[in-house]
């Protein structure tokens, strides 16, 4: 699938490792996602437009490149998108940043939208939608139709663990989307959680279990 992208990397993999154990509290938890976050970020943002600025060295006058980032959006699924706002805004500081709030019916598992606030999109910037858990793509989807509602239309979902479930749910509405990951469990449970997974994300970021 051209739209995947799973960042196996060996650190990524330690650090997820970590994540993964029932026994790693919320502030070790919080720190890896970020790091990690930070890890997928170099990655995903490899095709983020640069500007030619001129450059003067202690040496010598010359060209350099560097991001705009003011044409780069970041949107977090709350709540536990929020854990990987700081590792993407650490690499991309101007970058601005859209709330969504959905979360899924426990019933039908469909998603519920209850806030919204973004800044205004054009369909020259780059998006980043961040969900650490693409469980069953029914917050994704309906995160990417609000991004295009928006009017935003280059869009990156940054996840810390997918589904192949969510991932085929996204790709199949969303040809046009790109996914980085840092990896592809096998499948999800009667809860639509993710096996083996690392359990509730939200819960163990913020300790609510
Ligand atoms: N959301 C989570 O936090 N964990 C899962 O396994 C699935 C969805």
């Amino acid at each position: 699938m051209n739209n995947l992208h799973v960042v196996d990397h060996p650190l990524i993999k330690h650090k997820l490792s970590i994540m993964r154990n029932k026994d790693t509290g919320p502030k070790e938890f919080r720190e890896l996602l970020k790091e990690i976050t930070l890890l997928l970020t170099y990655e995903a943002a490899r095709n983020l437009p640069t500007m030619e600025v001129e450059v003067e060295t202690p040496i010598a006058q010359t060209k350099g490149e560097m991001v705009e980032d003011k044409k780069v959006t970041i949107v977090p699924i709350l709540r536990a998108g929020l854990g990987m706002l700081d590792g993407v805004l650490s690499l991309v500081p101007n970058a601005s940043v859209g709330f969504l709030g959905v979360y899924r019916d426990p019933e039908t598992l469909n998603a519920i939208e209850y806030y919204v606030k973004f800044p205004p999109l054009t369909e020259d910037h780059q998006i980043f939608i961040l969900d650490p858990m693409l469980a069953t793509g029914h917050s994704m989807n309906h995160a990417i139709k609000q991004v295009k509602k928006q009017g935003g239309q280059n869009i990156t979902i940054m996840s810390l663990i997918a589904a192949p479930e969510g991932v085929n749910v996204v790709v199949s509405e969303n040809p046009d989307v790109i996914i980085y990951t840092a990896a592809l469990d096998n499948k999800l449970n009667s809860k639509a959680y993710i096996v083996p997974g690392l359990g509730d994300a939200g819960d163990r970021l913020y300790r609510t279990k």
